[in-house]
């Protein structure tokens, strides 16, 4: 199983710095770093990932195909305590200490996760590729007709924004053609592409990898600047309006669905910049990469959260019974540094404790939302909740 999902990981490498937008932006995660945590870690015993893995918990590339945000993950783990120190204690698993790093590198990798596709399917694939007339101008076997570049080239490449690139600069010749045939462009969806892609791939007879840098989503924005994306695309309500605001909450499912989403607009999107006089932008693979990545990192940010309601929350969910009441420590110690990635490797490191103390005084485990999640980080960065370690506090 190792193997195979070393595998996966060369897949994409399109890191995932899932720091850069969030609270605590000075930890950044690492997803191959991150990987590794997951199985020394031991959430691999419980979690698989597309179905390589433990089947106690659910399988991590499955659930919310829709895509969370760090806090939305943040509370997900939090609200996963009971039950899984539960099947800790059932199964014997050790509870392994994880450090705040190592936490941001856990956020990096399931961010990333959720930026790739299952695998797909080459035989699905093969069909698409009739289906959708990619094979009427594209060879992919020896004996083609040719009209059309050998897809087979482009198998080598692993991270899955290179074909956006490809496909994003070639867009204006091809639909030209496609009108010369009477083709109507075909419509994609993202699992079509997935599916292409892993039949294109599995008739690559080489095994070369041309693995990208991980994409930087810092590097992306100054991108999406610097190419003119910025004059017609806002990022959340900044920036231009001729084309769609590509900030906007979970417009994109996966780094595929970037690929796709553009791939279908591109008419409009052509349209729009012959009449603006605006040269279509050269992008090599790997700039695409900082792109698609910034983009995928732009739709899962955390707006900020509201203090004010994290302090009531803390209230509302029984925090302050214990905390600031002589049972629980301060939580001083959060002001300027809370953040999904800080908080879920506090709540890691304590939360066993702190369940054994609510059974205790039989409070029920509280559950928080996303947003939730955001208003106490927002709180605990902020406002002072309690008024310091009561006398018996326990040392962290
Ligand atoms: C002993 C088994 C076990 C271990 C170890 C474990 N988990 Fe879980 N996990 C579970 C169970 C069971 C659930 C479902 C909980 C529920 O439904 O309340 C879960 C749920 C989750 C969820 C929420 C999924 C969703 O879609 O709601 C996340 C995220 C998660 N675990 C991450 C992790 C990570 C990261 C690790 C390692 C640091 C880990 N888990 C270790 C058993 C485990
Ligand atoms: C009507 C013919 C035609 C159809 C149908 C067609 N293409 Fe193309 N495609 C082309 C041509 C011509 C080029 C080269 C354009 C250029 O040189 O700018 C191209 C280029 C490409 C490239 C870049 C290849 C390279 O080596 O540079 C990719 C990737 C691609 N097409 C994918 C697809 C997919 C996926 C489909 C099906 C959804 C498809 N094409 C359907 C004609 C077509
Ligand atoms: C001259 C204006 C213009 C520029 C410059 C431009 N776009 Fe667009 N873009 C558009 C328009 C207009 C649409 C919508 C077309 C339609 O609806 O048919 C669009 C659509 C898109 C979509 C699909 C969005 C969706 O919601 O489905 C993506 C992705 C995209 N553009 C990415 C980019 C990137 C990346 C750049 C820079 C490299 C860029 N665009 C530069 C005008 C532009
Ligand atoms: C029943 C008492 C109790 C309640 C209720 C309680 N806690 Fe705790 N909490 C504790 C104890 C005890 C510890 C220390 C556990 C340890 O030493 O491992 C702790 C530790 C923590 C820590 C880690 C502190 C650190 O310094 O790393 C955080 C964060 C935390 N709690 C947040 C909360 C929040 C938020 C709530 C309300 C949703 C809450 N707690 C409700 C008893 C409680």
């Amino acid at each position: 199983m190792s193997r195979w999902l070393r595998g996966l990981l060369a897949l994409g490498l399109v890191a995932m710095s899932t720091s850069a937008f969030a609270a605590d932006a000075p930890v950044r995660g690492d997803v191959r770093r991150g990987w590794d945590a997951f199985i020394s870690k031991a959430c691999v015993r419980c979690h698989a990932i597309w179905g390589h893995g433990g089947e106690i918990g659910p399988d991590l590339g499955r659930t919310r195909a829709g895509g969370l945000t760090d806090a939305e993950l943040a509370a997900a783990m939090w609200n996963h305590i009971p039950r899984m120190w539960d099947k800790k204690q059932e199964e014997g698993i050790p509870h392994v200490a994880i450090s705040e790093t190592e936490m941001a590198d856990l956020f990096a990798y399931l961010s990333f996760v959720r930026a790739l596709d299952e695998p797909g399917d080459p035989k699905t694939g093969q069909v698409l590729l009739k289906e959708k007339k990619c094979s009427t101008c594209h060879t992919v076997t020896d004996e083609g007709h040719g009209v059309a570049p050998d897809l087979r080239k482009w198998a080598k490449y692993r991270n899955p924004a290179v074909w956006a690139q490809v496909m994003f600069e070639h867009a204006g010749k091809m639909v030209e053609e496609m009108k010369a045939r009477g083709i109507t462009p075909p419509t994609l969806e993202s699992a079509d592409l997935v599916h292409i892609v892993s039949y294109v791939r599995s008739l690559s007879a080489s095994s070369d990898s041309e693995l990208l840098d991980p994409g930087d989503p810092v590097l992306g924005e100054k991108l999406f600047h610097e190419r003119k994306c910025i004059q017609c695309h806002s990022i959340r309500g900044q920036g231009g309006n001729v084309g769609p605001d590509l900030g906007r909450r979970g417009w994109v499912t996966s780094f595929t669905d970037v690929t796709v989403k553009a791939w279908n607009r591109v008419g409009g999107m052509r349209n729009a910049m012959a009449q603006r006089k605006v040269e279509p932008p050269k992008l090599t693979p790997q700039e695409m990469a900082h792109i698609v990545s910034f983009l995928f990192a732009s739709s899962y940010a955390d707006p900020p959260g509201s203090a004010e309601r994290g302090a009531r929350l803390l209230k509302d969910k029984s925090c302050l019974q214990c905390h600031g009441a002589g049972i629980g420590p301060s939580l001083e110690d959060f002001r300027g540094r809370a953040g999904p990635v800080t908080v879920t490797q506090a709540l890691w490191m304590h939360g066993p404790t702190m369940l054994e103390r609510m059974r205790d005084l039989g409070i029920r485990w509280p559950s928080f939302t996303g947003e939730e999640m955001r208003d106490l980080a927002a709180a605990l960065n902020e406002a002072q909740p309690q008024k310091g370690p009561g006398p018996d506090a326990p040392k962290k």
